[in-house]
């Protein structure tokens, strides 16, 4: 079931999403040579609790995962495309890191990402992220009252694939509200015109993943968690939750 939510509950939405940019803000400064993937998750797990908020990714267990989610931040480095589980190994220069992060504040949810390069980038990686950011906007900018779901998958797959990059068939975006994951499945790649027609209170996160090689092919890592390209391509991620109102959509993960 599709839940459209009041004004109320979006300001409540934003309320949690300012507290996840916040958090993502610090990584990102926090983000270096050297430092490791685990020291970042124990950062954003004191940011969560300074916040009286709670993680949701922590202990989170859909049916397709071995275990319980362990951190309270995906780090997906290079070929990690998500659900990267922080890891001890320090980040090195020229890394391409995506963090994701969602936490609940007051039984609302919010959920974002970003990519970067740590340190200096190549100009291939950098390409790559600012791709993914703007395919992310535009997958934004087309989530207007009365356009349909898949105008977004339209927008940001025409970004994606103009450029020559990968996506996953099978991961996209998702309603959010007091769950992380609620309806509808929100498709990167769609036919406009189609689908869900998209009404003021519908709240949803927008997360497309670019992947390198040009290609679609991924892999579960041996964690049973962390997505990695086939083809070992690196790959950058985006997100944002938003609100669809009468004035246009509502970016929710802002500081
Ligand atoms: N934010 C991620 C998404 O919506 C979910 C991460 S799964 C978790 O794709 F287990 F890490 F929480
Ligand atoms: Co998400």
């Amino acid at each position: 079931m599709i839940e459209l939510k009041t004004p109320g509950e979006i300001d409540a939405i934003d309320a949690a999403g300012s507290a996840v940019a916040r958090i993502l803000a610090a990584v990102r400064e926090r983000a270096a040579p050297g430092v490791r993937p685990t020291e970042l998750d124990a950062l954003a797990a004191d940011l969560i609790a300074e916040a009286g908020a709670v993680s949701s990714f922590r202990g989170y267990h859909p049916r397709w995962a071995p275990t319980p989610y362990p951190g309270v931040l995906c780090v997906s480095v290079n070929d990690a495309v998500v659900h990267g589980i922080p890891a001890r190994a320090k980040l090195r220069r020229g890394d391409l890191l995506s963090v994701d992060f969602a936490l609940h504040l007051d039984g609302w949810c919010a959920d974002a990402a970003f990519s970067v390069v740590v340190g200096e980038g190549d100009p291939g990686d950098e390409k790559l992220i600012a791709t993914t950011e703007a395919a992310l906007q535009a997958g934004i900018d087309a989530a207007q009252p009365g356009a349909r779901l898949g105008d977004i998958g339209a927008a940001v797959a025409a970004v994606a694939r103009g450029a020559g990059y990968g996506m996953l068939a099978d991961h996209g975006g998702h309603g959010v509200g007091r769950s992380m994951h609620e309806e509808p499945h929100v498709p990167n790649e769609a036919k406009a015109n189609r689908g869900l027609r998209l009404e003021p209170g519908l709240v949803i996160a927008i997360e497309p993943m670019l992947l390198a090689g040009g290609r679609d092919g991924y892999r579960h890592d041996r964690d049973g968690w962390t997505l990695r390209t086939a083809d070992g391509s690196r790959a950058a991620h985006a997100e944002h939750t938003l609100a669809i109102t009468e004035g246009g959509p509502r970016i929710l993960t802002l500081p």
